[in-house]
């Protein structure tokens, strides 16, 4: 049975602290096994607390050493130090105070990469959620807020460089080998936001100089010998500050913002207030390198964090229940940055895909929760697509209703008001309430209800009256927790496309409540009349993808077809090849599982095709409208009783027949879209070179053959091409000697290079059919395989189990058994990343009843194990439930 449950955390119990903290002092004195942390915490009794109550710090597997009040030593009768908490007690009931903590740390040994820990010989810390506590006892919550100062004190050779939050103070040498540097941050923040960097690293530096004309150094610390690659990552980093001044007004407030990129890492990246500590993946990149997709994340992550400095560092989260204030928000200001810096109907294309695929299976599993939840077991558990992707649509919808100007002016009010605080949803809702006198009441539901909304409409055109009706009807199913739903503000973008594509303009509108092309669905059932229409027009609903719903639109073939080619919004478009694709892709797999022959309609193959050969669009776009739905968006649309063989194998089926309908058209595209010139990551390159993949692809399923993939390996003169090729022979013709020779051509040339040995790793984990789990059990013994290092456990076993629905899920359960085995195994070192790892079961309801039992069987052994962390536990028992 588990130890650690991990008691529930509820949002109704929040109350303030009863010491409010004043400042905060810290000394390291650095050492791989024994770190000696001494803070100095200056505190007073907040006004009309209980003069009684004891100051309560949290603590997480430290070592106390001494403990101070006001200089003196303090008598072990007044305090108790536990396994979780420090308390102490008979404090001042008004004046300041000082507590001086001293503990003994071991950075060497921690493997769970949060509080301080060692990456390739560099001290680095981690503190979101709550990692600040295995660093010092301290009121570890986002609502306690102060300004530190730091002293680092560290052997000199091994570290040169000393690094922390805010302004640099001084530094000089100290004792036998030892130097030290100090640094003071003024901007209070909350412990979760603390860094320390120490190590010897390597530098790209350039300057920035603010709208106000202040200069900012800038410094990208990464290991030496790569300098090289953080060049665009720099780019983007000017570019992110340039853009945040010019839209939403905010510049920089420190004189210097460092960038330090690790190889061992929890997450993507972390926006530690002036020193943003970097998943090296999300840094590093050259043409030789990275993918396109790679300079993207790069871009929009990089972004992300500087973005936070605002929204989220200056302006904080009350509790961790409020995360979404931070993360849904930042999210939506990453989006319009890239879409702003690329193309932005392809941008949401690509938002909407990644929605889909990861937060709609969320938010319909055991695992839904609301954007802001109201209780948790575990914080980690909740870094969700959820808060972070359906975070940013709430964001997007409030951006919808009150339009841009509007947007803009609640943005202004929020900072403005809220600038210095920690503070909650409600806040933030209400900024935008005030600005613009509506009543977000309704509206707000989409924080607090759980579920992907389902919205059904059909329309219903009456010639001889001029008028089309459309009805519409919500319906929000049940969650965990959440059995009955009330109706939802969905505000639904739309409008009426006649034959040749023009937008019909109605004489009036009666019976819904529309603003512009806004259509606010705000019952369970609405009907809206649009009137003075000569001929009928084919409805155009959720353009943009407005809301995040599930929208079923009773419209014929025909009429989506018509969407596909002539809807001027391209968004609209691609929406409407996707259904159309979808519907089809669905009946092929009950086609295959009835062992009956798999149709696919000329209306499909023709919209695909004009699509992909109209040169009046932008080769991105065309490459997403290629782009079918994937084997998950499949198993989702067809809801339950799943076959991912059945699945794969139609899927093949409908893109053969594509393939060899527009033979020509692909052989076409692969020279047109050829890019000459030296390598350029901008997004028209990249654009042209997605189309130009997409076209092997298809190019490569019409011939049967692997002569051509194998040919654009050889000749390749960038990773995308590159990585893209070897891809299509190891999931496609990986029996043949091509594919072997290219795999094993990649692995010799990529050898010291563990980012591109991930990719790698991925492609063949995710390569189809029931044989991968051998494979990948073969590939854990390869030299660029570490079962330590986080990026590489996700590149083998994560590819595995989120990215190879037949592999993971063959019908013998030895996918499932393998991951529980490799959670259980990872849970003992860092629980976060076998936690997360785990989420790969969360649709295992959906499955066919054989290997629905053998996944429940996988998690009943993950549940029965002993030690469980809270982590794990938490997840495998809201999976079961
Ligand atoms: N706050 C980080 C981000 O979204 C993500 C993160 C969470 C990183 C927890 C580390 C730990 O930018
Ligand atoms: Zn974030």
């Amino acid at each position: 049975m588990r130890t650690d449950t991990g008691e529930t955390i509820r949002l109704e119990d929040y109350r303030p602290t009863d010491f409010v903290l004043e400042r905060v002092d810290l000394t390291f004195e650095l050492d791989p096994a024994a770190t000696k942390v001494e803070a100095r915490l200056i505190f007073h009794r907040r006004e009309g607390a209980d003069p009684k109550a004891p100051l309560v710090l949290d603590g997480d597997e430290l070592t106390l050493t001494a403990l101070h009040l006001d200089q003196t030593e303090l008598e072990a009768a007044r305090f108790d130090a536990g396994a979780e908490a420090l308390v102490i007690r008979d404090l001042p009931a008004s004046e300041p105070f000082e507590i001086m903590i001293g503990t003994l740390i071991a950075p060497e040994s921690n493997t769970k990469l949060m509080g301080l820990y060692r990456t390739s010989n560099v001290y680095c810390t981690q503190c979101e959620a709550e990692g600040f506590r295995r660093i010092t006892y301290f009121p570890d919550r986002p609502d306690v807020l102060a300004p530190y100062t730091v002293t680092i004190i560290a052997e000199k050779t091994a570290n040169p460089l000393l690094l922390s939050n805010g302004n640099f103070l001084g530094g000089g040498n100290y004792d036998e080998g030892r130097h030290f540097a100090a640094w003071f941050d003024p901007h209070p923040k909350p412990s979760y936001l603390f860094a320390l960097v120490a190590g010897d690293l390597g530098v790209v530096e350039d300057t920035f100089t603010t709208a106000s004309g202040r200069d900012v150094a800038l410094k990208i610390y990464v290991e030496h010998g790569k300098e090289p690659r953080a060049g665009y990552a720099m780019d983007a980093l000017k570019r992110s500050m340039r853009w945040d001044e010019q839209r939403f007004g905010r510049e920089y407030d420190l004189d210097i913002f460092m960038i330090v990129a690790v190889s061992d890492f929890n997450m993507g990246a972390m926006e530690n207030k002036g020193l943003n500590v970097f998943n090296d993946k999300y840094v590093l990149a050259d043409p030789e390198t990275a993918t396109d997709q790679d300079y993207a994340n790069i871009e929009a992550i990089i972004a992300h964090e500087y973005f936070h400095n605002w929204t989220g560092n200056r302006i904080t989260c009350r509790d961790w229940f409020q995360l979404c204030l931070k993360e849904g928000l930042t999210v939506y200001r990453d989006h319009e940055f890239s879409a702003d810096e690329r193309s932005r109907p392809v941008k949401r294309v690509a938002e909407v895909r990644h929605l889909k695929a990861e937060q709609f299976p969320e938010d319909g599993g055991p695992l839904a929760h609301p954007v802001r939840p109201t209780r948790y077991r575990e914080i980690n558990n909740f870094y969700t697509t959820t808060v972070y992707e359906k975070g940013s649509e709430v964001t997007g919808m409030i951006a919808t209703l009150l339009g841009r100007e509007g947007f803009k002016a609640g943005m202004d009010l929020y900072f403005d008001r809220h600038d210095g605080q920690a503070v909650t949803i409600e806040d933030f809702v209400r900024c935008f309430e005030e600005v613009s006198g509506r009543d977000l009441k309704q509206f707000s539901l989409w924080y607090h209800q759980a579920g992907t909304p389902v919205v059904t409409a059909s329309s219903a055109f009456d010639a001889a009256r001029g008028t089309l009706t459309l009805s519409l009807e919500q319906m929000v199913p049940p969650t965990p927790g959440q059995s009955a739903k009330a109706p939802m503000h969905i505000p639904l973008r739309f409008a009426l496309i006649l034959p040749e594509g023009q937008v019909a303009t109605p004489s009036a509108i009666e019976g819904g409540d529309v603003t512009g092309d806004v259509l606010h669905l705000t019952e369970r059932q609405q009907t809206v009349t649009f009137a003075g229409l000569s001929g009928r027009p084919v409805v155009s609903l959720n353009r943009g993808f407005s809301a995040p719903v599930n929208l079923h639109l009773e419209q014929s073939a025909e009429d989506k077809a018509l969407i596909a080619r002539f809807d001027p919004d391209l968004f609209a478009r691609w929406q409407a090849l996707t259904d159309l694709a979808l519907a089809e892709l669905v009946a092929a797999t009950q086609a295959v599982k009835a062992g009956q022959a798999v149709a696919v309609s000329n209306l499909l193959v023709d919209a695909l095709l004009a699509t992909a050969g109209d040169a009046a669009l932008e080769p991105a776009f065309r490459a997403q409208a290629l782009a079918l739905p994937s084997e998950s968006d499949i198993a989702r649309a067809i809801g339950t009783g799943n076959d991912p063989d059945a699945i794969h194998a139609a899927r093949i089926f409908v893109v053969r027949h594509v393939a060899q309908a527009g033979q020509t058209l692909f052989a076409t595209l692969i020279d047109e879209m050829k890019v000459e010139g030296p390598f350029s990551p901008d997004a028209e390159s990249a654009g042209r070179r997605a189309l130009r993949t997409m076209a092997l692809t298809y190019l490569s399923h019409a011939e049967e053959n692997p002569a051509r993939a194998k040919a654009a390996f050889d000749t390749a003169n960038n990773m995308t091409e590159r990585a893209h090729a070897l891809a299509l022979l190891a999931q496609v013709f990986g029996d043949t000697p091509q594919a072997a020779h290219a795999l094993s051509d990649f692995r010799t040339r990529f050898a010291d290079n563990p980012l591109v040995m991930d990719k790698w790793l991925s492609i063949q984990a995710a390569a189809p059919g029931h044989a991968a789990l051998e494979r990948v059990q073969t590939l854990m013994k390869e030299a660029s395989y570490n079962a330590l290092n986080p990026n590489r456990v996700r590149a083998l076993v994560g590819a595995f189990v989120f990215s190879n629905p037949t592999g993971f899920n063959r019908p013998d359960g030895a996918g499932y058994q393998f991951l529980a085995d490799q959670v259980l195994e990872i849970d003992r070192r860092n629980p976060q990343l076998a936690a997360r790892l785990l989420t790969a079961m969360r649709s295992w309801r959906s499955l066919e009843d054989r290997r629905a039992d053998a996944a429940a069987q996988a998690l009943g052994k993950i549940a029965a194990a002993p030690d469980l962390s809270a982590d794990v536990s938490d997840i495998v028992e809201r999976t079961l439930k």
